[in-house]
C-alpha cells in the first residue's frame, strides 16, 4: 500500500528584500513563478496533497499552481515554524509529511524522494535535506554530533563564529512524521534573534525528546539554493536556465549559439532542431524535429510541426503546421492556427485565424477571426475589418481563392472556392465561387494634364 503524504509548501513570505510588491513565491525563475517549480518537484516526487501556506492574499498564487493545491492563510508571519502550524488541522497524524520552501525552486524530486526514503528507513520524526555550499552565508547550518548524528539547525542570525563556519547548510525542506509535526509544533518557541518561531528548532526538538532526526545531503549543491534577494534570484535563473540548455542539447537539439535564448522548463523540442540567438520560448510550447526557431522569435503555448521556419516572429497561443514558414517581423496571435507548407511572409498578423496547407500570406497583412482554405493567395497588403467597433464578424475564404494586393474584406463575408478579388477592393457582398470581385473606381487618364501643370508652376516662379 503506498504510503500517505503530503507536502506543505511555505509561500507567506511577502518578498521585502526582493523589493516586490507581489509576494516573494511569485517571482519568476525562468518563465514559472518559484512556486510553480516548487509544486512541480513535489508532484513529480508524487505527492498528490499538496497545502500552500499562502500571506495575506492567497487568490494572488492561485494561478500559479494546479487547481487541487489546498490553501492556507498564514495572517501574520511569525516564521516558518508558524507558517506550518498555520495548517495544523490539515496535516494528517498517518501521513509523512514534506515541508518545503516556495523560495527554493530548484529543489529536485529525486533528492525530496531520496530524503523519503531515508526517512523510512532510518524512522526518523525528522529528515531535513541539506547541501554543503563554498558560501554558507544566509542560510541555517546544520550541527552534528561528533559521531556524525544530526543535533539541531542553527540560524546564521544566532550562530557563533565555529557554527558559522560549517558548510552544510539547511536546504529548507524536510520530511516530518505527521504526528510529531501535530504534537510538537505547538511546543515552539520564539527565543532567538529574530523573535520568529523557527522551524528548523523542530530537530533539537527531537533530539531533546529522544527522537530520531536525520539528514539527507543532496548531492548537487545547487539543488538547495533559496532566492532572498533579486541578485539570488538571477543567479538561480542562470542556473535554471544552464539546465534546461543542457538537456535539450542532450537531447539532439541544436543551439550553435546560446546568446538570448531562453527556454522554460515546460517547453519541448524534437531533435535536429536548430534554435538561433535572440529565442524566448515558453509555457507549453512543443516543436517538432526539424525545425529553425529564430533568431529573434517569441513563442509561448504553441505548436510548431516538422521542418518548419519561424524568423524573427511572435507567436502566441498557435499551432503551425509542417514544413512551413513564418516572417520575418510577423505575429501569430491567440487562436491561430496555420497548415503544412504554408508561406507567411514579413509584416503579417493574424488573430484568432486558421489558414489551410499551401496557403500563401507574404506581406503586409492582417486577417482575424478568419477561416481560410488550402492554396490560396493572398497579395501585399490585404486587410480584414473584422472589427466594427461594436462586434467582430467572421470572413470565410474557401480553397485556391486568389485575394489581390490592398484588398480590404469587409465580414461577415465568404469568398467562394476559387474566386479572385481584384487590386484595390473592398468586398462587403460574398463573392460566389469561380467568380472576379470588383470593387473600386475606374480609372480616368486626362491627356496632357501633367505637362500643362510643369508649365503652370514655371510660369509662378518667374518674379
Ligand atoms: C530558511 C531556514 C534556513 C534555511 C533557508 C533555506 C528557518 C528559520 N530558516 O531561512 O535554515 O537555510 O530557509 O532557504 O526556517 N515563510 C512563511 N511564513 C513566515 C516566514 C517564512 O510562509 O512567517 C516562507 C517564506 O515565504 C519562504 C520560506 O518560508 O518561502 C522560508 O522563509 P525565509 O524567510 O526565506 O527563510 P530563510 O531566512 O531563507
Ligand atoms: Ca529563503
Amino acid at each position: 500500500m503506498e504510503r500517505r503524504r503530503q507536502a506543505v509548501v511555505l509561500a507567506a513570505g511577502d518578498g521585502k528584500r526582493m523589493k516586490s510588491a507581489q509576494p516573494k513565491v511569485l517571482c519568476r525563475v525562468l518563465d514559472r513563478p518559484m512556486l510553480g517549480w516548487v509544486e512541480e518537484a513535489c508532484r513529480q516526487a508524487g505527492i498528490q496533497d499538496i497545502i500552500i501556506v499562502a500571506g495575506d492574499r492567497p487568490e494572488l498564487l492561485a494561478p500559479a499552481v494546479t487547481a487541487d493545491c489546498r490553501f492556507v492563510q498564514q495572517r501574520q508571519r511569525l516564521g516558518t515554524g508558524h507558517a506550518v502550524l498555520s495548517a495544523l488541522e490539515l496535516l494528517d497524524p498517518l501521513a509523512q509529511v514534506a515541508v518545503v520552501c516556495g523560495d527554493a525552486p530548484l529543489l529536485r524530486p529525486e533528492d525530496l524522494q531520496a530524503a523519503y526514503e531515508l526517512h523510512l528507513w532510518e524512522q526518523n520524526v525528522v529528515t531535513l535535506l541539506s547541501a554543503r555550499l563554498e558560501d554558507p552565508t544566509g542560510y541555517g547550518r546544520v550541527l552534528r554530533r561528533p559521531d556524525g548524528a544530526v543535533e539541531a539547525i542553527v540560524e546564521e542570525r544566532d550562530a557563533d563564529e565555529t557554527q558559522r563556519r560549517v558548510r552544510e547548510v539547511n536546504a529548507g525542506a524536510y520530511w516530518f512524521s505527521g504526528a510529531f509535526l501535530r504534537d510538537a509544533l505547538p511546543r515552539l518557541t520564539p527565543q532567538n534573534a529574530q523573535g520568529e518561531y523557527y522551524l528548523t528548532d523542530m530537530v533539537a526538538l527531537a533530539v531533546a525528546e529522544g527522537l530520531r532526526a536525520g539528514a539527507y545531503r543532496c548531492p548537487r549543491p545547487d539543488a538547495a539554493l533559496g532566492a532572498n534577494s533579486r541578485r539570488q534570484l538571477q543567479q538561480l535563473n542562470t542556473i535554471a536556465r544552464r539546465q534546461v540548455l543542457d538537456r535539450h542539447l542532450e537531447n539532439g537539439v541544436d543551439i550553435p549559439l546560446e546568446d538570448g535564448v531562453m527556454i522554460g522548463p515546460g517547453v519541448r523540442i524534437a531533435p535536429d532542431t536548430r534554435i538561433l540567438p535572440g529565442t524566448i520560448l515558453e509555457g507549453e510550447t512543443s516543436i517538432g524535429p526539424g525545425c529553425t526557431i529564430g533568431p529573434n522569435s517569441y513563442l509561448k503555448d504553441t505548436t510548431v510541426g516538422e521542418d518548419s521556419q519561424v524568423k524573427a516572429s511572435w507567436l502566441s497561443q498557435s499551432r503551425v503546421g509542417s514544413h512551413t514558414s513564418i516572417g520575418p517581423f510577423s505575429q501569430l496571435r491567440p487562436g491561430s492556427a496555420v497548415g503544412d507548407h504554408v508561406k507567411i511572409g514579413d509584416f503579417v498578423e493574424l488573430k484568432n485565424t486558421t489558414l489551410g496547407d499551401h496557403t500563401s500570406v507574404a506581406h503586409l497583412t492582417y486577417l482575424g477571426d478568419s477561416r481560410v482554405g488550402q492554396w490560396c493567395n493572398f497579395g501585399c497588403g490585404v486587410v480584414v475589418a473584422n472589427y466594427d467597433g461594436n462586434h467582430k464578424y467572421e470572413t470565410v475564404v474557401g480553397d485556391r481563392v486568389f485575394v489581390g494586393c490592398n484588398t480590404n474584406l469587409v465580414p461577415p463575408v465568404t469568398l467562394g472556392e476559387g474566386s479572385y478579388t481584384a487590386a484595390g477592393t473592398t468586398v462587403d457582398q460574398d463573392v460566389p465561387a469561380g467568380a472576379l470581385a470588383i470593387g473600386r473606381v475606374r480609372q480616368e487618364n486626362k491627356p496632357g494634364w501633367a505637362d500643362d501643370h510643369i508649365a503652370f508652376k514655371k510660369d509662378q516662379q518667374k518674379p
